[in-house]
């Protein structure tokens, strides 16, 4: 996740956030987790049109509502870089 997205959010590279977090929105990690794909399809949306304050709303969305029960759950089930 560092790797894939935290890289682009960094170089500004629109482009290649948007197509990181499509990635990550087809990686939903349990199927309860109803919100998780919209919260990176909305970052991606984001991304795409060059806002990049609203692809990090959705990255801070995302974290706040799953990564700690992620860390809980699939502590050995790294999201896989993309
Ligand atoms: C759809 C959900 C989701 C979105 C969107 C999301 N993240 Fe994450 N992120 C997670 C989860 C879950 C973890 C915890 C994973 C772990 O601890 O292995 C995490 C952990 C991280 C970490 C620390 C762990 C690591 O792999 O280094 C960084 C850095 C990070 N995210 C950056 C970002 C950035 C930057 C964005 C937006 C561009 C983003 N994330 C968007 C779910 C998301």
């Amino acid at each position: 996740m560092r790797a894939r997205l935290g890289s682009s959010l960094a170089a500004n590279d629109s482009a290649a956030l948007a197509t990181a977090l499509e990635t990550t929105a087809r990686l939903v990690p349990d199927p309860s987790w109803t919100s998780w794909a919209t919260f990176a399809r909305t970052g991606a949306n984001a991304a795409r049109r060059g806002d990049m304050a609203g692809a990090r709303a959705a990255c801070k969305g995302c974290h706040d509502a799953y990564r700690a029960e992620y860390r809980e759950k699939h502590r050995l089930r790294p999201v896989p870089p993309g």
